[in-house]
Protein backbone atom coordinates (compact mmCIF):
# COMPACT_ATOMS: atom_id res chain seq x y z
CA UNK A 1 0.00 0.00 0.00
CA UNK A 2 2.35 2.68 -0.86
CA UNK A 3 0.70 6.29 -0.95
CA UNK A 4 -2.15 7.19 0.88
CA UNK A 5 -3.68 10.86 0.71
CA UNK A 6 -5.33 12.02 4.05
CA UNK A 7 -7.59 14.87 3.02
CA UNK A 8 -10.22 17.31 4.96
CA UNK A 9 -13.83 16.08 3.28
CA UNK A 10 -15.32 19.37 4.52
CA UNK A 11 -14.55 22.74 5.68
CA UNK A 12 -11.27 21.78 7.60
CA UNK A 13 -10.45 20.86 11.20
CA UNK A 14 -11.87 17.45 11.07
CA UNK A 15 -8.86 15.61 12.49
CA UNK A 16 -6.52 15.38 10.42
CA UNK A 17 -3.56 15.46 12.30
CA UNK A 18 -4.31 12.69 14.41
CA UNK A 19 -4.85 10.48 11.15
CA UNK A 20 -1.84 11.15 9.83
CA UNK A 21 0.04 10.45 13.64
CA UNK A 22 -1.70 6.93 13.37
CA UNK A 23 -1.15 6.11 9.72
CA UNK A 24 3.03 7.54 10.52
CA UNK A 25 3.62 4.60 12.83
CA UNK A 26 4.57 2.60 9.97
CA UNK A 27 4.97 5.13 7.11
CA UNK A 28 8.99 5.41 5.53
CA UNK A 29 7.70 9.36 4.97
CA UNK A 30 5.29 11.83 6.10
CA UNK A 31 5.03 14.64 3.44
CA UNK A 32 2.71 17.85 3.83
CA UNK A 33 1.73 19.19 -0.48
CA UNK A 34 -0.36 22.32 0.05
CA UNK A 35 -1.39 25.28 2.31
CA UNK A 36 1.03 26.71 5.12
CA UNK A 37 0.38 28.01 8.61
CA UNK A 38 -3.42 28.21 8.14
CA UNK A 39 -3.34 24.98 9.01
CA UNK A 40 -3.28 23.93 12.56
CA UNK A 41 -3.27 19.99 13.37
CA UNK A 42 -3.68 18.63 16.74
CA UNK A 43 -2.22 15.35 18.25
CA UNK A 44 -3.12 14.18 21.99
CA UNK A 45 -0.58 11.40 23.23
CA UNK A 46 -0.88 10.35 26.76
CA UNK A 47 -2.78 13.55 27.69
CA UNK A 48 0.10 16.07 26.24
CA UNK A 49 -1.30 17.73 23.16
CA UNK A 50 0.73 19.03 20.35
CA UNK A 51 -0.53 21.03 17.52
CA UNK A 52 1.13 21.56 13.96
CA UNK A 53 1.34 23.92 11.70
CA UNK A 54 3.87 23.44 9.18
CA UNK A 55 5.50 20.16 10.13
CA UNK A 56 4.31 16.92 9.55
CA UNK A 57 2.28 15.20 11.90
CA UNK A 58 4.29 12.42 11.60
CA UNK A 59 7.23 13.89 13.81
CA UNK A 60 6.83 12.05 17.42
CA UNK A 61 8.17 9.15 15.53
CA UNK A 62 11.64 9.52 16.49
CA UNK A 63 13.43 9.51 13.23
CA UNK A 64 10.92 9.48 11.71
CA UNK A 65 10.87 11.13 7.52
CA UNK A 66 8.61 14.39 7.55
CA UNK A 67 9.08 16.77 5.01
CA UNK A 68 7.57 19.78 3.84
CA UNK A 69 6.85 19.73 0.13
CA UNK A 70 7.33 21.98 -2.55
CA UNK A 71 3.96 22.85 -2.54
CA UNK A 72 3.42 24.30 0.78
CA UNK A 73 4.00 28.10 1.71
CA UNK A 74 6.09 28.39 4.81
CA UNK A 75 6.41 31.40 7.00
CA UNK A 76 10.23 31.04 8.05
CA UNK A 77 9.12 32.78 11.34
CA UNK A 78 6.65 30.52 12.71
CA UNK A 79 8.34 27.51 11.39
CA UNK A 80 11.46 28.27 13.69
CA UNK A 81 9.20 28.81 16.58
CA UNK A 82 7.74 25.61 15.92
CA UNK A 83 11.15 23.72 15.35
CA UNK A 84 12.25 25.15 18.96
CA UNK A 85 9.24 23.94 21.00
CA UNK A 86 9.53 20.52 19.54
CA UNK A 87 13.26 20.97 20.60
CA UNK A 88 12.15 21.75 23.91
CA UNK A 89 9.74 19.18 24.28
CA UNK A 90 13.17 16.76 23.40
CA UNK A 91 10.91 15.66 20.03
CA UNK A 92 13.71 14.10 17.80
CA UNK A 93 13.58 16.49 14.73
CA UNK A 94 16.51 14.76 12.65
CA UNK A 95 13.92 13.05 10.08
CA UNK A 96 12.84 16.84 8.73
CA UNK A 97 13.09 17.89 5.55
CA UNK A 98 12.28 20.81 3.94
CA UNK A 99 11.69 21.17 -0.05
CA UNK A 100 13.93 23.75 -1.46
CA UNK A 101 11.21 24.92 -3.88
CA UNK A 102 8.40 25.68 -1.06
CA UNK A 103 7.53 29.47 -1.16
CA UNK A 104 8.20 31.60 1.59
CA UNK A 105 6.01 34.15 3.21
CA UNK A 106 7.36 37.49 3.61
CA UNK A 107 6.06 39.98 6.08
CA UNK A 108 4.77 42.00 3.23
CA UNK A 109 2.14 38.82 2.43
CA UNK A 110 0.93 39.52 6.45
CA UNK A 111 0.09 42.97 5.61
CA UNK A 112 -1.77 42.23 2.60
CA UNK A 113 -3.53 39.59 3.85
CA UNK A 114 -4.93 42.01 6.71
CA UNK A 115 -5.34 45.17 4.18
CA UNK A 116 -7.26 42.92 2.15
CA UNK A 117 -9.43 41.74 4.25
CA UNK A 118 -9.77 45.09 6.46
CA UNK A 119 -10.68 46.55 2.59
CA UNK A 120 -13.84 43.70 1.75
CA UNK A 121 -14.93 45.02 5.39
CA UNK A 122 -18.28 43.11 5.88
CA UNK A 123 -17.21 41.01 2.76
CA UNK A 124 -14.45 39.35 4.23
CA UNK A 125 -13.60 35.63 3.69
CA UNK A 126 -12.39 35.66 7.12
CA UNK A 127 -8.58 34.34 6.75
CA UNK A 128 -6.51 33.29 8.68
CA UNK A 129 -4.72 36.29 8.05
CA UNK A 130 -1.09 34.36 7.98
CA UNK A 131 0.03 36.01 4.41
CA UNK A 132 -1.70 32.08 2.28
CA UNK A 133 -3.43 34.13 -0.18
CA UNK A 134 -0.93 36.94 -1.09
CA UNK A 135 2.04 34.32 -0.97
CA UNK A 136 0.12 31.67 -3.28
CA UNK A 137 -0.55 34.70 -5.37
CA UNK A 138 3.12 36.00 -5.75
CA UNK A 139 3.87 32.10 -6.50
CA UNK A 140 1.47 32.28 -9.98
CA UNK A 141 2.99 35.90 -10.83
CA UNK A 142 6.25 34.10 -10.36
CA UNK A 143 7.46 37.01 -8.08
CA UNK A 144 7.94 34.49 -5.04
CA UNK A 145 10.64 33.91 -3.09
CA UNK A 146 11.76 29.94 -2.42
CA UNK A 147 13.58 28.23 0.40
CA UNK A 148 16.41 27.69 -1.97
CA UNK A 149 17.16 31.61 -2.14
CA UNK A 150 17.48 32.31 1.68
CA UNK A 151 20.89 30.40 0.85
CA UNK A 152 22.27 33.32 -1.70
CA UNK A 153 21.68 36.80 -0.04
CA UNK A 154 22.30 38.66 -3.21
CA UNK A 155 19.54 36.65 -5.00
CA UNK A 156 17.26 36.70 -2.10
CA UNK A 157 17.77 40.69 -1.71
CA UNK A 158 16.92 41.29 -5.54
CA UNK A 159 13.95 39.04 -5.61
CA UNK A 160 12.80 41.12 -2.30
CA UNK A 161 13.34 43.85 -4.50
CA UNK A 162 11.25 42.65 -7.88
CA UNK A 163 8.57 40.75 -5.21
CA UNK A 164 7.96 44.39 -3.54
CA UNK A 165 8.22 46.84 -6.52
CA UNK A 166 4.32 46.17 -7.74
CA UNK A 167 2.99 45.78 -4.22
CA UNK A 168 4.19 49.82 -3.04
CA UNK A 169 1.05 51.15 -3.82
CA UNK A 170 -0.68 48.75 -1.49
CA UNK A 171 1.95 48.91 0.83
CA UNK A 172 2.32 52.54 1.22
CA UNK A 173 0.91 52.59 4.64
CA UNK A 174 3.39 50.77 5.44
CA UNK A 175 6.01 52.65 4.06
CA UNK A 176 8.08 53.44 6.66
CA UNK A 177 7.76 50.27 8.60
CA UNK A 178 11.19 48.61 9.68
CA UNK A 179 10.02 45.18 8.79
CA UNK A 180 9.35 46.30 4.97
CA UNK A 181 12.92 47.85 4.92
CA UNK A 182 14.88 45.99 2.34
CA UNK A 183 17.71 45.70 4.15
CA UNK A 184 16.15 44.35 7.28
CA UNK A 185 13.90 41.74 5.77
CA UNK A 186 17.21 40.48 3.77
CA UNK A 187 19.25 39.94 6.96
CA UNK A 188 16.14 38.53 9.08
CA UNK A 189 15.35 35.94 6.49
CA UNK A 190 19.06 35.21 5.90
CA UNK A 191 19.25 34.61 9.73
CA UNK A 192 16.33 32.07 9.29
CA UNK A 193 18.04 30.56 6.27
CA UNK A 194 20.89 29.84 8.74
CA UNK A 195 19.12 28.11 11.10
CA UNK A 196 16.79 26.04 8.16
CA UNK A 197 19.72 25.19 6.24
CA UNK A 198 20.31 21.86 7.40
CA UNK A 199 16.42 20.78 6.89
CA UNK A 200 16.51 22.19 3.27
CA UNK A 201 16.73 19.15 0.90
CA UNK A 202 15.37 17.99 -2.44
CA UNK A 203 12.31 16.68 -1.75
CA UNK A 204 10.43 14.63 -4.30
CA UNK A 205 13.73 12.08 -4.91
CA UNK A 206 13.09 11.36 -0.89
CA UNK A 207 9.48 10.05 -2.21
CA UNK A 208 10.32 8.30 -5.12
CA UNK A 209 12.86 6.43 -2.80
CA UNK A 210 10.32 5.72 -0.50
CA UNK A 211 8.16 4.41 -2.87
CA UNK A 212 10.30 2.95 -5.30
CA UNK A 213 10.92 0.77 -2.40
CA UNK A 214 7.47 -0.73 -2.18
CA UNK A 215 7.16 1.68 1.48
CA UNK A 216 4.43 3.89 2.64
CA UNK A 217 4.60 7.55 2.15
CA UNK A 218 1.37 9.26 3.93
CA UNK A 219 0.90 12.53 2.16
CA UNK A 220 -1.01 14.66 4.76
CA UNK A 221 -3.26 17.61 3.78
CA UNK A 222 -4.73 20.95 4.95
CA UNK A 223 -8.17 22.50 5.35
CA UNK A 224 -10.56 20.79 3.49
CA UNK A 225 -12.39 20.07 0.23
CA UNK A 226 -14.94 22.44 0.55
CA UNK A 227 -12.14 25.32 0.94
CA UNK A 228 -10.84 24.03 -2.10
CA UNK A 229 -9.57 27.27 -4.65
CA UNK A 230 -11.53 25.59 -7.57
CA UNK A 231 -14.26 23.49 -6.07
CA UNK A 232 -14.98 25.22 -2.63
CA UNK A 233 -17.03 27.70 -1.96
CA UNK A 234 -15.18 30.66 -3.63
CA UNK A 235 -14.25 32.93 -2.67
CA UNK A 236 -14.61 31.71 1.07
CA UNK A 237 -11.72 29.25 0.14
CA UNK A 238 -7.98 29.29 0.64
CA UNK A 239 -5.61 30.25 -1.65
CA UNK A 240 -4.60 26.18 -2.76
CA UNK A 241 -6.04 23.15 -4.04
CA UNK A 242 -6.60 21.11 -0.92
CA UNK A 243 -8.06 17.86 -2.93
CA UNK A 244 -5.94 14.67 -3.17
CA UNK A 245 -4.94 15.20 -6.67
CA UNK A 246 -2.68 18.28 -5.07
CA UNK A 247 -0.76 16.14 -3.47
CA UNK A 248 1.25 14.78 -7.08
CA UNK A 249 2.37 18.41 -7.78
CA UNK A 250 2.60 19.69 -4.15
CA UNK A 251 5.04 16.53 -3.28
CA UNK A 252 6.57 15.51 -6.73
CA UNK A 253 5.01 12.57 -7.47
CA UNK A 254 2.74 11.43 -10.18
CA UNK A 255 -0.88 10.38 -9.67
CA UNK A 256 -0.12 6.61 -9.87
CA UNK A 257 1.56 6.73 -6.53
CA UNK A 258 -1.36 7.91 -5.45
CA UNK A 259 -3.22 4.78 -4.20
CA UNK A 260 -5.22 5.24 -1.39
CA UNK A 261 -7.14 8.57 -0.49
CA UNK A 262 -8.91 8.84 2.74
CA UNK A 263 -10.84 11.19 3.56
CA UNK A 264 -11.28 12.31 7.21
CA UNK A 265 -14.97 14.04 8.13
CA UNK A 266 -15.94 14.71 11.54
CA UNK A 267 -19.63 12.93 12.44
CA UNK A 268 -21.34 16.86 12.26
CA UNK A 269 -19.90 19.76 10.72
CA UNK A 270 -18.06 22.89 11.61
CA UNK A 271 -16.60 25.46 9.42
CA UNK A 272 -14.55 28.85 10.61
CA UNK A 273 -14.33 32.39 8.98
CA UNK A 274 -17.20 32.99 6.48
CA UNK A 275 -19.27 31.90 3.44
CA UNK A 276 -22.17 29.80 2.81
CA UNK A 277 -22.81 26.79 5.35
CA UNK A 278 -26.08 25.29 4.25
CA UNK A 279 -26.58 23.03 7.74
CA UNK A 280 -25.22 25.42 10.24
CA UNK A 281 -27.01 25.32 13.82
CA UNK A 282 -27.30 28.85 15.20
CA UNK A 283 -29.45 28.05 18.46
CA UNK A 284 -28.16 26.28 21.51
CA UNK A 285 -27.78 23.11 19.97
CA UNK A 286 -25.30 24.50 17.79
CA UNK A 287 -23.46 25.66 21.34
CA UNK A 288 -23.37 23.04 22.76
CA UNK A 289 -21.61 20.72 19.87
CA UNK A 290 -19.16 24.03 20.01
CA UNK A 291 -18.49 23.19 24.06
CA UNK A 292 -18.26 19.66 23.89
CA UNK A 293 -16.19 19.09 20.98
CA UNK A 294 -14.25 21.65 21.77
CA UNK A 295 -14.50 23.87 18.71
CA UNK A 296 -12.70 26.53 18.86
CA UNK A 297 -9.51 26.83 16.09
CA UNK A 298 -6.11 25.33 16.43
CA UNK A 299 -4.78 28.16 14.94
CA UNK A 300 -6.59 31.78 15.87
CA UNK A 301 -8.38 30.12 18.65
CA UNK A 302 -11.86 31.48 16.80
CA UNK A 303 -15.23 29.65 17.88
CA UNK A 304 -15.79 27.54 14.69
CA UNK A 305 -19.33 27.44 13.82
CA UNK A 306 -21.71 24.30 13.94
CA UNK A 307 -23.90 22.58 12.16
CA UNK A 308 -25.62 18.92 11.35
CA UNK A 309 -23.47 15.89 8.92
CA UNK A 310 -23.75 17.48 5.21
CA UNK A 311 -24.06 14.54 2.69
CA UNK A 312 -25.07 17.06 -0.02
CA UNK A 313 -21.37 18.58 0.39
CA UNK A 314 -19.65 15.29 1.86
CA UNK A 315 -20.90 13.08 -1.71
CA UNK A 316 -19.11 16.03 -3.25
CA UNK A 317 -16.25 15.85 -1.32
CA UNK A 318 -16.01 12.36 -1.59
CA UNK A 319 -16.27 12.77 -5.87
CA UNK A 320 -13.91 15.61 -6.22
CA UNK A 321 -10.93 13.77 -4.35
CA UNK A 322 -11.78 10.40 -5.06
CA UNK A 323 -12.04 8.81 -2.43
CA UNK A 324 -11.24 5.29 -1.38
CA UNK A 325 -11.83 5.31 2.44
CA UNK A 326 -13.52 7.88 4.76
CA UNK A 327 -12.34 8.07 8.63
CA UNK A 328 -15.54 9.65 10.65
CA UNK A 329 -14.17 11.62 13.37
CA UNK A 330 -15.14 12.61 16.94
CA UNK A 331 -18.55 10.59 17.02
CA UNK A 332 -18.57 10.98 20.94
CA UNK A 333 -19.50 14.56 20.65
CA UNK A 334 -22.84 13.10 19.26
CA UNK A 335 -23.55 11.35 22.27
CA UNK A 336 -26.69 12.37 24.08
CA UNK A 337 -28.52 14.17 21.08
CA UNK A 338 -31.49 12.77 20.59
CA UNK A 339 -32.76 12.49 17.35
CA UNK A 340 -30.28 13.55 15.03
CA UNK A 341 -30.23 15.11 11.96
CA UNK A 342 -28.54 14.27 8.52
CA UNK A 343 -28.40 16.57 5.66
CA UNK A 344 -29.61 15.04 2.50
CA UNK A 345 -30.73 17.12 0.02
CA UNK A 346 -30.67 21.24 0.16
CA UNK A 347 -34.20 23.01 -0.12
CA UNK A 348 -33.37 26.43 -1.92
CA UNK A 349 -35.63 29.46 -2.81
CA UNK A 350 -39.46 28.90 -4.27
CA UNK A 351 -39.42 25.09 -3.70
CA UNK A 352 -36.35 24.15 -5.18
CA UNK A 353 -34.57 20.92 -4.08
CA UNK A 354 -30.70 20.18 -4.88
CA UNK A 355 -29.40 16.72 -4.80
CA UNK A 356 -26.26 17.72 -5.54
CA UNK A 357 -24.16 20.26 -4.91
CA UNK A 358 -25.22 23.66 -6.43
CA UNK A 359 -22.04 25.08 -8.72
CA UNK A 360 -23.89 28.52 -8.57
CA UNK A 361 -22.39 30.90 -5.69
CA UNK A 362 -25.65 32.29 -5.34
CA UNK A 363 -27.44 29.13 -4.61
CA UNK A 364 -25.34 27.87 -2.51
CA UNK A 365 -25.96 31.10 -0.33
CA UNK A 366 -29.32 30.47 -0.18
CA UNK A 367 -30.12 26.62 0.62
CA UNK A 368 -30.21 25.18 3.47
CA UNK A 369 -30.57 21.53 4.90
CA UNK A 370 -33.25 19.14 4.27
CA UNK A 371 -32.48 16.22 6.79
CA UNK A 372 -33.36 12.56 7.54
CA UNK A 373 -33.62 11.93 11.61
CA UNK A 374 -32.10 9.36 13.14
CA UNK A 375 -32.42 7.71 16.67
CA UNK A 376 -29.04 9.17 18.92
CA UNK A 377 -27.48 7.16 21.75
CA UNK A 378 -27.28 8.01 25.48
CA UNK A 379 -23.87 5.57 26.40
CA UNK A 380 -20.72 7.07 27.11
CA UNK A 381 -18.72 5.49 23.27
CA UNK A 382 -15.36 6.84 24.27
CA UNK A 383 -14.07 3.91 25.34
CA UNK A 384 -15.01 1.27 22.69
CA UNK A 385 -12.23 -0.23 20.55
CA UNK A 386 -13.93 -2.13 18.28
CA UNK A 387 -17.35 -1.35 15.82
CA UNK A 388 -19.15 -4.13 17.30
CA UNK A 389 -19.00 -2.15 21.08
CA UNK A 390 -20.31 1.40 19.94
CA UNK A 391 -24.83 1.31 20.47
CA UNK A 392 -26.76 0.04 17.47
CA UNK A 393 -27.62 3.65 16.78
CA UNK A 394 -24.04 4.74 16.40
CA UNK A 395 -23.04 1.94 13.93
CA UNK A 396 -26.45 2.75 12.21
CA UNK A 397 -26.03 6.42 11.91
CA UNK A 398 -22.40 5.71 10.57
CA UNK A 399 -23.70 2.54 8.34
CA UNK A 400 -26.30 5.67 6.69
CA UNK A 401 -22.79 7.86 5.89
CA UNK A 402 -20.91 5.15 4.02
CA UNK A 403 -24.05 3.78 1.89
CA UNK A 404 -25.27 7.39 0.93
CA UNK A 405 -21.43 8.10 -0.26
CA UNK A 406 -21.18 4.60 -1.11
CA UNK A 407 -17.51 4.75 0.54
CA UNK A 408 -16.17 2.27 3.25
CA UNK A 409 -15.90 4.17 6.67
CA UNK A 410 -12.10 3.23 7.80
CA UNK A 411 -12.33 4.65 11.09
CA UNK A 412 -14.08 6.29 14.32
CA UNK A 413 -12.80 8.84 16.05
CA UNK A 414 -14.58 8.53 19.73
CA UNK A 415 -11.91 11.08 21.40
CA UNK A 416 -8.78 13.27 21.02
CA UNK A 417 -6.40 10.65 22.42
CA UNK A 418 -4.76 8.84 19.35
CA UNK A 419 -5.89 5.36 21.32
CA UNK A 420 -9.74 6.15 21.15
CA UNK A 421 -9.75 5.47 17.16
CA UNK A 422 -11.58 2.32 16.03
CA UNK A 423 -10.07 0.64 13.11
CA UNK A 424 -12.61 -0.88 10.52
CA UNK A 425 -11.88 -4.33 8.60
CA UNK A 426 -11.93 -1.55 5.75
CA UNK A 427 -8.46 -0.31 6.90
CA UNK A 428 -6.95 -3.67 7.83
CA UNK A 429 -4.11 -3.59 5.44
CA UNK A 430 -2.90 -0.15 6.99
CA UNK A 431 -3.56 -0.83 10.54
CA UNK A 432 -0.26 -1.09 12.23
CA UNK A 433 0.42 -4.29 14.14
CA UNK A 434 -0.26 -3.09 17.40
CA UNK A 435 -3.04 -0.80 16.82
P1 LIG B 1 -7.09 18.98 11.67
O1 LIG B 1 -6.80 20.40 11.32
O2 LIG B 1 -7.93 18.29 10.64
O3 LIG B 1 -5.86 18.19 12.01
O4 LIG B 1 -8.00 19.04 12.99
P2 LIG B 1 -7.77 20.01 14.27
O5 LIG B 1 -6.62 19.51 15.04
O6 LIG B 1 -7.76 21.44 13.86
O7 LIG B 1 -9.15 19.82 15.02
C1 LIG B 1 -9.60 18.57 15.43
C2 LIG B 1 -9.81 18.59 16.96
O8 LIG B 1 -10.60 17.50 17.34
C3 LIG B 1 -8.52 18.47 17.74
O9 LIG B 1 -8.63 19.21 18.93
C4 LIG B 1 -8.43 16.97 18.04
O10 LIG B 1 -7.70 16.69 19.21
C5 LIG B 1 -9.88 16.65 18.24
N1 LIG B 1 -10.28 15.28 17.86
C6 LIG B 1 -9.84 14.52 16.82
N2 LIG B 1 -10.53 13.37 16.75
C7 LIG B 1 -11.43 13.41 17.76
C8 LIG B 1 -12.46 12.52 18.20
O11 LIG B 1 -12.70 11.46 17.63
N3 LIG B 1 -13.21 12.92 19.28
C9 LIG B 1 -12.99 14.10 19.93
N4 LIG B 1 -13.76 14.42 20.96
N5 LIG B 1 -12.02 14.96 19.55
C10 LIG B 1 -11.26 14.61 18.47
P1 LIG C 1 -6.67 22.75 8.85
O1 LIG C 1 -5.54 22.16 8.04
C1 LIG C 1 -10.20 25.33 8.92
C2 LIG C 1 -10.11 28.88 6.34
C3 LIG C 1 -10.07 30.24 7.02
C4 LIG C 1 -10.83 31.06 6.00
C5 LIG C 1 -10.36 30.47 4.66
C6 LIG C 1 -9.24 31.25 4.01
O2 LIG C 1 -6.34 22.94 10.28
O3 LIG C 1 -7.93 21.97 8.63
P2 LIG C 1 -6.64 31.46 4.50
O4 LIG C 1 -5.92 31.96 5.72
O5 LIG C 1 -6.31 30.05 4.14
O6 LIG C 1 -6.51 32.39 3.34
O7 LIG C 1 -8.20 31.50 4.93
O8 LIG C 1 -9.92 29.16 4.96
N1 LIG C 1 -9.04 27.94 6.75
C7 LIG C 1 -9.23 26.88 7.55
N2 LIG C 1 -10.33 26.46 8.20
N3 LIG C 1 -9.06 24.61 8.98
C8 LIG C 1 -7.96 25.00 8.32
O9 LIG C 1 -6.84 24.24 8.25
C9 LIG C 1 -7.99 26.21 7.58
N4 LIG C 1 -7.09 26.88 6.83
C10 LIG C 1 -7.75 27.93 6.32
O10 LIG C 1 -10.72 30.21 8.26
O11 LIG C 1 -12.21 30.82 6.10
MG1 LIG D 1 -7.04 22.35 12.07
Amino acid sequence: MPGVVIVGAQWGDEGKGKVVDLLAEQADLVIRFQGGNNAGHTIVREGETFKFHLIPSGILYPGKLCAIGNGVVVDPVVLTQEIDELRRRRVDLRGLRISANAHLIMPYHKLLDQEGEAKLGKLQIGTTRRGIGPCYADKAARLGIRMQDLLDENILRKKIYAAMEPKRLMLRPYAKSPELDLHTMTEEYRTHGHRLEQFIADTPPIAWRALDEGGLVVFEGAQGALLDIDHGTYPFVTSSNTVAAAAGPGAGVGPGALDEVWGIAKAYTTRVGAGPFPTELEGPLGDQIRESGGEFGTTTGRARRTGWLDLVALKYAARINGLTGLVVTKLDVLTGIDPLHIGVRYLGPEGATFDDFPYHQSIVHRVHGDYVELPGWHEDIRGCRSVDELPANAQAYLDYIAESLGVPVVMIGVGPGREQMIWTEAAEPLRPAAA
